[in-house]
């Protein structure tokens, strides 16, 4: 009798894998949706096979939605509204996704698959968004795990950005990696520059991308980017400004700061550049050069291990202790910072306390 059971109990088990498996090989390989149209703003109708997430049905048609994440569903930058069509909230987007958010059907792009005809909403300047063929001009040392990188535009050969803007950078198949990603890099040049795209790109040991990046990427290689990307840009007021950024989060700060170099300003502006020890400070001579560039400038490496020897250990620590030493008027203050979320909340709040409105901290968070 009990081996009766389990004889039957195997059985019912073996059957519903094999469904199970059958379902996953029709999903994966039999395209059952068909023909599908994609309604996008009620202006443009395109058709497009259906089955694929709607974020790399768009890629297809060379609309590009920003996917920091390269599609994992981890950094809700590929938010659209998806007015019909779209299926139910899936548990993968809504932890990234507001409550105002989900009534108002915004989903992420990379999670909804087109199954049926689908109405969506993105904003117009995302036609404006392109993808660049380029080749790799240099790749320099900046520090021990930081490199720079020179990306020479071949087609299109010019790109029109906002200093601080990002764009997407697409990894090739190498060792255990079979596949291509895409993952976000702010821009380190000047808008001025628009025949090249140089990335300042930190290793994160097992990174996908950072590890091609450091370990792969030759100079002469073919490399596909996308963009440009972003809200985080110079607002043109008179406000003065406060930048903070460690690492590579330098890289946007560059640009904004070459950039106001050609266009000229006589704006406060001060920078705190976070780095653990003296090692990780690069571009010193740059920074400090600005000093002597724009009227009112400083810039202020804070160590958070410091030697008390150390030529740049005035400040250590944490950067938020030393921002009240540069505010002059808070309300008249606009903020820019780039980093991990950890850094960007305690600086945040910090800036608040101190009286800097919430609607003129900008900030592009790398995690
Ligand atoms: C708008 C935007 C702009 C960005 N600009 C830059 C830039 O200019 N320069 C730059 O170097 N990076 C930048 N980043 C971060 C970049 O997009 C990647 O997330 C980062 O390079 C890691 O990619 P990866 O493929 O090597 O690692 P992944 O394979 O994605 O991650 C591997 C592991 O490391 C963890 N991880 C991911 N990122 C980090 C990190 N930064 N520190 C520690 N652990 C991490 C992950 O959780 C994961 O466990 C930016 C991100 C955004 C959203
Ligand atoms: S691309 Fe990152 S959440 Fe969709």
């Amino acid at each position: 009798m009990l081996l009766q059971i389990i004889s039957d109990i195997g059985a019912s088990a073996a059957i519903s894998i094999f469904l199970a498996l059958i379902l996953v090989f029709a999903q994966k390989y039999l395209n059952t949706y068909g023909d599908c149209v994609v309604d996008i703003n009620n202006k443009k109708q395109i058709t497009v096979k259906g089955g694929n997430s709607l974020l790399n049905t768009l890629n297809d048609q060379q609309i590009y939605l920003a996917s920091a994440c390269g599609g994992r569903g981890s950094c809700g930058a590929c938010k659209c509204k998806v007015a019909e069509g779209g299926g139910p909230l899936l548990p993968t987007e809504k932890p990234l996704l507001s409550p105002k958010e989900q009534q108002d059907n915004i989903r992420l792009a990379c999670q909804v698959k087109v199954k049926s005809d689908i109405k969506i909403h993105i904003p117009e300047s995302i036609f404006n968004i392109r993808k660049f063929v380029s080749v790799v001009e240099s790749i320099t040392d900046l520090t021990y795990d930081i490199k720079a990188v020179v990306f020479r535009l071949k087609e299109p050969a010019k790109i029109d950005f906002k200093a601080g803007q990002y764009v997407q950078l697409e990894t090739k198949p190498y060792g255990k990696i079979k596949q291509t990603t895409v993952r976000a890099y702010s821009i380190s040049s000047k808008p001025e520059d628009d025949t090249l795209v140089e990335l300042i790109i930190r290793l994160v040991p097992e990174g996908i991308c950072t590890t091609w990046v450091h370990n792969f990427l030759q100079v002469g290689e073919e490399v596909n980017l996308t963009g440009p990307f972003g809200d985080f840009y110079i607002r043109d007021t008179q406000a003065d400004m406060i930048f903070i950024a460690g690492g590579s989060g330098k890289a946007p700060i560059k640009s904004m700061l070459q950039h106001l170099q050609v266009v000229g300003t006589n704006r406060k502006m001060t920078y705190f550049f976070g780095a653990r020890t003296e090692k990780d400070l690069y571009l010193t001579e740059l920074f400090k050069g600005f000093e002597h560039v724009f009227p009112d400038f400083q810039y202020i490496p804070v160590l958070s291990k410091c030697d008390d020897a150390g030529l740049y250990c005035a400040r250590s620590g944490y950067i938020m202790p030393y921002i009240k030493e540069v505010l002059r008027d808070p309300q008249n203050t606009e903020a820019y910072m780039c980093g991990s979320p950890g850094m960007l909340e305690a600086c945040r709040k910090e800036l608040r306390n101190l009286g800097v409105p919430d609607n003129k901290i900008y900030f592009d968070s790398f995690g």
